[in-house]
């Protein structure tokens, strides 16, 4: 039989998103996949040119595109800006081929998702969505136990 393999793709710039994707990953024993950009954003910059690359939905350059053709069953995290999914996620989502794939969203956001789900659907039409879970202040917080209660409805097991 083959191996169903999990992965953990995600961005992060501040640090929250990892520290989901870090959780999930242990739990479930998937491959963490940082997205890397090749021109990162600073704090100032992502409240600029970063909020105008979302609302031009653009795919900027990352460093190594993500190669998702072992994996069956696909994490993907991002932090919410202006109520979606990040520029560098936009971009793996958009190229890489997710078609037929098991996928699992999360986010994390300080009050306000918006309609980030959705977008993500609308984009990824072809895939198998089993779940999405939104955290919110994890900077305050030990989400361990959230982030298990969550891996463990979605009935994810070690691979
Ligand atoms: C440009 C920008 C836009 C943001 N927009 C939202 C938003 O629409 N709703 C919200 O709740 N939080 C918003 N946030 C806060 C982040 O979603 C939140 O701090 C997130 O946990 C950061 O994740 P990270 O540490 O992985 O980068 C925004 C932050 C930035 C920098």
């Amino acid at each position: 039989m083959v191996e169903k393999k999990q992965a953990v793709i995600y961005y992060s710039l501040t640090g929250n998103t990892k520290k989901i994707a870090e959780l999930i990953a242990r739990e479930t024993g998937a491959d963490l996949l940082s997205v890397e950009m090749e021109k990162p954003y600073t704090k100032f910059s992502a409240s600029t040119k970063g909020v105008f690359q979302v609302f031009r939905q653009s795919r900027p350059r990352i460093v190594d595109e993500i190669d998702v053709t072992d994996y069956s069953r696909i994490y993907i995290g991002t932090p919410v800006w202006c109520g979606t999914l990040v520029p560098p996620i936009n971009t793996v989502i958009r190229n890489a081929n997710f078609s037929g794939k098991e996928i699992l969203f999360f986010c994390t956001h300080k009050g306000s998702k918006g309609n980030i789900f959705k977008h993500f659907r609308d984009i990824l039409k072809d895939s198998k969505i089993l779940g999405e879970k939104d955290f919110q202040d994890v900077v305050d917080k030990d989400s361990a136990k959230e982030v298990t209660e969550w891996v463990t409805l979605v009935k994810i097991r070690k691979v």
